[in-house]
């Protein structure tokens, strides 16, 4: 026989309410904030998986403008690189195009809203699927991400699996306001419940276990699911190999014989060339002959 899991604690109302007052107060004024537009939302969450708040503001727009309707990166993957260039991480531009082409079959290019439908898409897991639910639908489906995942840690006072994680996030979403809510959360993880805290004015630190307990080393935060442990080394890494490659790409083809100084490692073809089968395999290149390209 299983036994249940415990449900997980609700946060008390007065730390609900202060939460979504201190938002109210100190959100910023971010552009996906402004709009509930499923196909904006969702590529803003995409590119803020990895790339910097100041970064999507200025590239946002563009994206938007090139590509206004899911139809729209749809229709050619080298187009949605192209427009990536800048924000790293190739690989979800790939992704955003194939979901592109799955809302053109499946959902009339439109971005669905039930959950399933969303999962269904590549490239899009549980973060992004319920990120377009709360944010674009306002559903009250709660998201966990990795400032997320370090509140739910240290209020609770234990690191948590991802599970616990879901559905303590779940417990504490207010009836109606799931979209303040998940932002006001997200907020307070960006802006104060960071690595290091700020927890001077915390509006949940009069119920966060391991703030009264006199924030007790290891920060239950670390390790906890959702929570990232940072990027690896970017300088001398095959990432920054992959990046120079398709920066390279974007602007034409380039020679198997050229692979190597492209990618910044002269004297090391076989690593060169093994880096870039990954972006084969990834869908990000093609090889013709004896020379590559965008797919
Ligand atoms: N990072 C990911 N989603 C975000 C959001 N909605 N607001 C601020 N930062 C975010």
């Amino acid at each position: 026989m299983t036994v249940a899991a415990p449900s997980p604690e609700p946060l008390p109302a007065s730390a609900t309410s202060a939460l979504l007052a201190w938002f109210a107060e100190e959100g910023r004024d971010l552009p996906w904030r402004r709009t509930r537009d499923p196909w904006a939302v969702l590529v803003s969450e995409l590119m803020l998986q990895q790339t910097q708040v100041a970064r999507v503001i200025d590239r946002l727009p563009r994206f938007l403008a090139r590509f206004p309707v899911p139809a729209d990166a749809a229709c050619s993957v080298a187009d949605v690189i192209d427009e990536w260039r800048g924000l790293g991480y190739n690989r979800r531009a790939v992704n955003l195009h194939r979901a592109s082409e799955a809302m053109v079959e499946r959902h009339d290019g439109r971005v669905p809203e039930a959950l399933d439908d969303l999962l269904a898409l590549p490239g899009i897991g549980p973060y992004t699927a319920r990120a377009v639910r709360a944010f674009a639908f306002e559903f009250d489906d709660a998201v966990v991400d990795t400032n997320i995942g370090r509140i739910l840690a240290r209020v609770v006072g234990e690191r948590l699996t991802p599970t616990a994680a879901q559905r303590t996030a779940d417990a504490w979403v207010p009836n109606g306001c799931g979209w303040s809510w998940n932002q006001a959360v997200m907020e307070l993880g960006a802006l104060r419940c960071r690595p290091t805290p700020v927890c001077d004015g915390c509006p949940l630190a009069a119920c966060c276990r391991w703030h009264q307990a006199g924030h007790p080393s290891p920060d239950p935060a670390v390790r906890s699911a959702a929570v990232s442990t940072g990027q690896s080394r970017f300088e001398g890494s095959d990432r920054q190999g992959r990046g120079r490659l398709v920066d390279a790409l974007r602007l034409g083809v380039v020679a198997d014989v050229d692979l190597a100084a492209v990618m910044g490692w002269a004297d090391d073809h076989a690593r060169a060339r093994r880096v870039a089968d990954g972006l084969l395999t990834d869908g990000l290149a093609v090889r013709d002959g004896a020379t590559w390209r965008l797919p």
